[in-house]
């Protein structure tokens, strides 16, 4: 089974996805896909079943979001959790990815011809290395494709990623690229994996669990969050057009919070440059006092600094990124 499913709706999916449409779409949607292993025992199948039955409804689900305009979507592959699993349950999940991410690679062109961009979020280093260097090449593959994105969450958790974002930041003061009083809540966003996203506007989890388990919790503060009991393997066309009725039904209330958590984080961030130019107005002028145009050339001179600093710094944390990318695949073209 492809990634890429083919085919366009029926007439009745065509009639309800243009309703949908006629509301407030959302651009970005997440999916915790869980329920595979309950959804095979019920079948009689063996767990690993359950998952690859799992991948058949994600690639079905992406041509349902194509049709209903919606350009990237984030699931949750494979949790850092997942390792506690059984060795067969971890080895076969394992030669699951294998097996998808080499079918990615022969599907190239096909990905090329949709513009889709797949990128892989999460600690690739615990993961064997085979797969990263089938897992590097995938994603630089379709780097530079730009019409859909699909971010896939593999030995990922968000708590994990908050922490390594918080170490990239101390990094960058430890190479004296950034200051401490740049670090804030938008350079931590900027130091996630998801740096290259919006947020979710849409998490939907299925299977009945009501709880996030450690996916996007940073980035779904503002999202609609939808919980839906069926399993994901059973995940239907209808499934997605409720949750996104959900969210339209929602919406001018998230909307609401996301500008005024905006607004609010803009104050900060004038508010914490403002504390740093007084305490360098202070020591330069002697305690001198400093008239207001000064102080406000002076604030308008540090924002510029500021922003020119953390840009060098996201810069080398991208080359960072992008050469660890880089030689997994210079590793394959040698081997
Ligand atoms: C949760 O169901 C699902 C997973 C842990 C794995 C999901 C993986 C896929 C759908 C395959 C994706 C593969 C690629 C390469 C993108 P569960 O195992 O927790 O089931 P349960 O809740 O019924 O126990
Ligand atoms: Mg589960």
């Amino acid at each position: 089974m492809s990634w890429i499913r083919e085919g366009e709706l029926n007439l009745i999916e065509r009639f309800t996805a243009n309703i949908l449409k006629a509301g407030p779409m959302p651009k970005h949607v997440a999916f915790i896909m869980d329920g595979n292993r309950r959804f095979a025992r019920r079948q009689n199948m063996e767990c690993l079943k359950g998952h690859m039955q799992g991948f058949n409804k994600l690639a079905e689900t992406l041509r349902w979001c194509k049709h209903l305009d919606i350009q990237e979507v984030t699931v949750y592959a494979f949790s850092i959790e997942n390792f506690k699993r059984t060795k067969d349950e971890v080895d076969g999940l394992m030669d699951l990815a294998r097996e998808k991410f080499l079918k990615l690679l022969d599907e190239r062109e096909n990905l090329e011809k949709h513009g889709v961009c797949i990128r892989v979020l999460g600690d690739l280093n615990m993961l064997p290395l085979d797969l990263q260097q089938l897992i590097a090449k995938a994603v630089l593959t379709t780097k530079s494709h730009d019409k859909c994105f699909l971010n896939v969450c593999f030995s990922y958790t968000s708590r994990y990623e908050i922490t390594n974002a918080v170490r990239e930041m101390a990094w960058g003061v430890e190479q004296g690229l950034i200051k401490a009083s740049d670090v804030s809540e938008t350079l931590l966003s900027e130091c996630l994996y998801s740096s290259n996203s919006p947020n979710p506007d849409l998490l939907i989890r299925t299977s009945g669990e009501v709880r996030l388990s450690d996916f996007l919790l940073w980035q779904t503060s503002h999202s609609c969050i939808v919980f839906q009991s069926v399993l994901w393997p059973e995940y239907s066309f209808w499934n997605l057009c409720d949750a996104i009725l959900r969210y339209q039904l929602s919406y001018k209330s998230i909307q609401k919070a996301r500008d005024l958590h905006r607004e609010h984080q803009a104050l900060q961030q004038q508010e914490a440059d403002r504390e740093v130019v007084a305490e360098l107005l202070q020591h330069h002028g002697n305690g001198k006092p400093v008239d207001a145009q000064r102080r406000q050339d002076a604030l308008q001179h540090y924002a510029t600094c500021r922003e020119e600093r953390v840009q060098d710094f996201l810069r080398a944390l991208k080359h960072k990124r992008d050469s660890y990318f880089n030689g997994l695949w210079s590793e394959t073209a040698l081997a």
